[in-house]
């Protein structure tokens, strides 16, 4: 394999977890670390590529020698994303999205009143970006590879691969890198443990190992994908 299979290309990674505000002290946010996303930033830099990562809230600092736009909210990584994709070879879905928002927020930090019921916080849907990507990708017949993430648990119902292959048919990226999420599973840790799903149908890939060394694997994977594209 070439050293920096990924030269001359523009790899746009999404991380972390997205926090939406309830008031001007409080918000609804998730687990997300970052250290994923910021691996899969660094290897990618690594490969050659030209890298932006797009940081919703994260416990680790960005890596050296990419381009970094900081974000909030699901809204605002939508718009960082929808801008960043126009120009990317590669999008790398790895941020936790809230998949919904506090219907309204307000100007003023939520007060306890004796006289007042307790608030009740009503829920918006946010956008799917991922889905969204695609189907501008492919109304623009653009030669473009977009990978989401899954963190997915089995149940009675399903397994977890089950779960898995019908998200990657739903949101139709070319890759879907499953997690499976246990109870004190993957959220900040430095380990991970996952499953490569591609939409052209090859088999399901495992990879594990730190955090580094699944970012190297998801990336190698990406290199073998665009050249199986564009030989
Ligand atoms: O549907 P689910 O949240 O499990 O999908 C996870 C994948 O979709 C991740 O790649 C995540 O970054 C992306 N996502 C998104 N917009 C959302 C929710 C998830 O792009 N609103």
């Amino acid at each position: 394999a070439p050293l920096r299979p990924l030269a001359g290309l523009t790899v746009t990674v999404s991380a972390g977890g997205t926090r939406e505000p309830l008031d001007p002290v409080r918000f609804l946010g998730n687990r997300s670390s970052g250290k994923q996303g910021v691996a899969l930033a660094a290897a990618a830099r690594d490969a050659g590529a030209k890298v932006r990562l797009l940081a919703a809230h994260m416990d680790v600092p960005p890596p050296a020698g990419v381009d970094v736009v900081t974000v909030e909210t699901a809204l605002e990584l939508r718009e960082a994303a929808l801008h960043a994709a126009a120009d990317s070879d590669v999008v790398i879905m790895a941020a936790a999205v809230a998949d919904f928002r506090p219907a309204d927020v307000s100007g003023t930090k939520i007060k306890k009143r004796d006289d007042a019921a307790d608030p009740v916080i009503s829920l918006v849907r946010n956008p799917d970006i991922l889905r969204e990507l695609v189907e501008i990708r492919d109304a623009a017949s653009r030669n473009q590879l977009i990978v989401g993430f899954a963190a997915e648990t089995g149940d009675a119902d399903g397994d977890v691969l089950e779960y898995a292959a019908a998200k990657l048919r739903r949101k139709a990226c070319d890759l879907l890198v499953v997690n499976h999420v246990g109870q004190d599973k993957v959220f900040g840790q430095d380990s991970n443990s996952v499953v490569i799903l591609s939409r052209s149908g090859s088999e399901p890939q495992e990879a594990s190992g730190s955090k580094t060394d699944v970012a190297a694997a998801v990336i190698d994977r990406i290199s073998a994908e665009l050249s199986r594209v564009v030989p």
